[in-house]
């Protein structure tokens, strides 16, 4: 596990879109696994730019959303789907046949995970996946207590996931469950970032990288994973032991 420090979120988000926009331009055919949410937002949007300006080949990358709300309809402003629309499929163009999220309304969400699993196998592996991190240490919704070993899956989600999830809705929404790609892939993709930004991440971010590695704190799974980096602004790093 490697750590990027970088003085502020501007920065950061910068070095993802990069780092994004020169794999796509080393492996054309990407596959690509993104987190929505407020953190990787900055990044989504200098990708597109980078992509654009660069005249980079994005035709033949595979692009998959790691989580959904489940029972959300994709015309929620809040749901992951809405996100990638807004963010990068519209902005790119990019045709229904290079992305992949979860339907949260399938009345079958097994085999939605079903569905999920198997595109993965099929593109043979993830090979660059960029998540955020939750108050309680969740990736994706790889909720605390979540095994390792995970494929997608459907997650009852932890109160906190509940209360917090809040903030990406215009009003109040009743959250129950969610659906997301699981640990075994994660450990699976070749390189993950894990991005964190704000005061508020500095106790998770301590904890991924300074607490012990278990099931209960999803997030130190990043520990075992050979080929992970976590990137973060110094306001994450505030709490940091060597800091
Ligand atoms: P955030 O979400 O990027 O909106 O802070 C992180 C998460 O809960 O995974």
């Amino acid at each position: 596990m490697q750590i990027l420090s970088f003085k502020n979120y501007e920065q950061l988000s910068g070095y993802a879109a990069d780092f994004i926009a020169d794999s796509i331009k080393n492996k054309p055919n990407l596959v690509l696994c993104m987190a929505s949410g407020s953190t990787p937002a900055l990044t989504c949007d200098l990708l597109v730019q980078k992509l654009k300006e660069g005249q980079i080949d994005y035709s033949k990358i595979t692009f998959l959303g790691l989580d959904e709300w489940v029972s959300l309809p994709p015309t929620n402003t809040g749901s992951c789907h809405y996100f990638f629309h807004k963010k990068i499929f519209e902005p790119l163009q990019l045709p229904s046949s290079q992305y992949f999220l979860f339907n949260a309304l399938a009345d079958d969400l097994k085999s939605e995970c079903s569905k999920m699993d198997k595109v993965i196998a099929d593109k043979r592996g993830i090979d660059l996946m960029i998540v955020g991190i939750g108050m309680n240490g969740h990736i994706g919704f790889n909720e605390p207590g979540t095994s390792f070993a995970a494929l997608s899956h459907v997650a009852e989600l932890d109160e906190l996931t509940k209360s917090i999830g809040q903030k990406y809705f215009d009003g109040p929404v009743e959250l129950g469950k969610g659906i997301t790609i699981g640990f075994g892939h994660l450990m699976n993709t070749k390189k993950v970032f894990l991005m964190a930004n704000g005061p508020k991440k500095a106790e998770v971010i301590k904890k991924t990288i300074e607490g012990p590695v278990a099931e209960s704190f999803p997030a130190s799974i990043m520990q075992k994973h050979p080929s992970s980096f976590i990137l973060i602004d110094e306001a994450a790093a505030s709490a940091l032991s060597k800091n």
